[in-house]
């Protein structure tokens, strides 16, 4: 405990990482599948009221969590509650970061090769009669696995930096170019001729499509959206300056992250109708679908080249939150130096992310890719969440999670108390029910 931890320069710094973190494949690639399968409003009127009702609480905890204690996971919990009782929800949440981190960065490598297409398109043909067997015979082959380990090293090298001149400087350019593509897209895409048809899909709600099953999607989305569940906010906020308001936050993370799902949607949907697609794609809609529009559209290979620039600047802030949980578990817990704990976590990844990569391809039959996302998103991350929300809720001392939320920031009793009855009462019995009810 000799050298000082460090901290987020600025606020703004916090905002860039947190919403970093929180802005990514999530919202751009697995929000409007899901919302296209799940009846498109009716989806997204759910979520917005998971992303309030349990997901803003649950920030808070993780907020509190991690400043009150300035560790990351596991050390968190002990050293918050002084016993050992609740280490195993901080290793479920690192078991869970891996995972994560395998497969996401698959996807995210997938955005290297889009974004190399696109830009050999603009100088001639690119064969697109054959979609489907181009994506297929693309993510089952090698050339996939090389792009996963070109963003894992590109990771690795923001990761050496540390907090501050690492993930925040990168966040703070990174994110105002992305909000900006955001805008430009959804300008041109309110221009197109079946943008109304498409707004209609995201904005008018039909409850018919909804089932059990389809709410816990939106409650899993939700979680996985605003990066809860998993220890990233704790990690995150054990980072913090002591008077980062925590509250108003973790309200901007939800209402921003929110902001990008949504024109995620208004950038989709649109296209979608105007060139005669179906919504309800499923995952293959923004590597198939869309690739596909974009050649019939005016300006393709640019629209292209944008869109998966956007999905990859998207991704490297999400990964670089995911990796911090265990970089930062490495250094607090087994005393490790960053450097070492970076590569370590690198090398593993590296292993993990080729076994996800091929699974479409030679691995096919063990299909880790989709094990990891079912294990980490439907089960360890609401099983972390509900974790965190009983912890802070019922266990933290009251004075001292008061202190967190309240401190040195303005916030008014009726928000306090409200977020505070969500927190104790309203997540953990949504998240069970919600929980068990998906399952079954
Ligand atoms: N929120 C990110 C997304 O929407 C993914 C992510 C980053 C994440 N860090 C996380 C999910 C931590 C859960 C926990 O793409």
């Amino acid at each position: 405990m000799s050298s000082k931890r460090a901290e987020f320069g600025s606020r703004l710094g916090v905002i860039a990482a947190t919403v970093g973190s929180a802005v990514g494949l999530g919202n751009i690639w697995r929000f409007p599948y899901e919302a296209g399968t799940g009846g498109g409003a009716a989806f997204l009127l759910i979520y917005i009221v998971f992303v309030f009702v349990l997901g803003v609480p649950t920030i808070c905890a993780e907020f509190s969590l991690g400043r009150f204690s300035r560790q990351g996971m596991p050390g968190a919990y002990s050293k918050t509650s002084g016993s050992r009782r609740w280490d195993f929800l901080g290793y479920a949440s690192i078991l869970a970061a891996l995972m994560i981190l395998a497969f996401y960065s698959v996807v995210a490598g997938w955005t290297l090769e889009y974004i190399i297409e696109s830009v050999k398109s603009m100088f001639g043909d690119v064969d697109i009669a054959d979609r489907h067997g181009a994506f297929t015979a693309f993510t089952g082959s090698w050339t996939a696995v090389v792009w996963t380990i070109v963003f894992l090293i590109i990771n690795g090298l923001v990761m050496l930096g540390g907090v501050q001149k690492g993930i925040e400087r990168v966040c703070n350019v990174l994110m105002p170019i992305l909000f900006l593509i955001l805008l430009a897209f959804s300008v041109n895409s309110l221009l197109m001729p079946g943008a109304r048809q498409g707004l209609e899909f995201l904005f008018k709600p039909d409850f018919s499509a909804l089932n059990a099953g389809v709410i816990l999607s939106a409650m899993g989305q939700a979680f996985f959206s605003l990066s809860i569940g998993m220890g990233c906010m704790v990690t995150y906020a054990s980072y913090f300056k002591d008077d980062t308001p925590l509250v108003r936050t973790s309200i901007e993370i939800a209402a921003l992250d929110t902001l990008v799902a949504v024109m995620a949607g208004v950038i989709i949907f649109p296209a979608v109708f105007s060139f005669g697609m179906s919504p309800a794609e499923g995952p293959t809609l923004v590597f198939e679908v869309l690739p596909a529009i974009f050649h019939q559209m005016t300006g393709g290979p640019f629209w292209s080249l944008l869109f998966f620039v956007l999905l990859a600047l998207a991704s490297l802030t999400s990964i670089i939150s995911v990796s911090e949980i265990v970089v930062t578990f490495l250094c607090d817990t087994l005393g490790w130096r960053r450097v070492k704990a970076t590569v370590v976590l690198t090398l593993f990844t590296l292993v993990a992310a080729t076994l996800c990569s091929l699974s479409f391809g030679p691995l096919r039959d063990l299909d880790l890719f989709n094990a990891f996302d079912f294990i980490s998103s439907n089960i360890l991350m609401p099983l972390c969440g509900l974790g965190v929300c009983v912890f802070v809720g019922w266990r933290m001392k009251r004075p001292e999670y008061e202190a967190q939320m309240r401190g040195r920031s303005r916030v008014p009793a009726w928000l306090f108390d409200t977020i505070t009855f969500c927190l104790r009462y309203i997540a953990p019995v949504g998240i069970l029910s919600v929980f068990i009810a998906g399952l079954m």
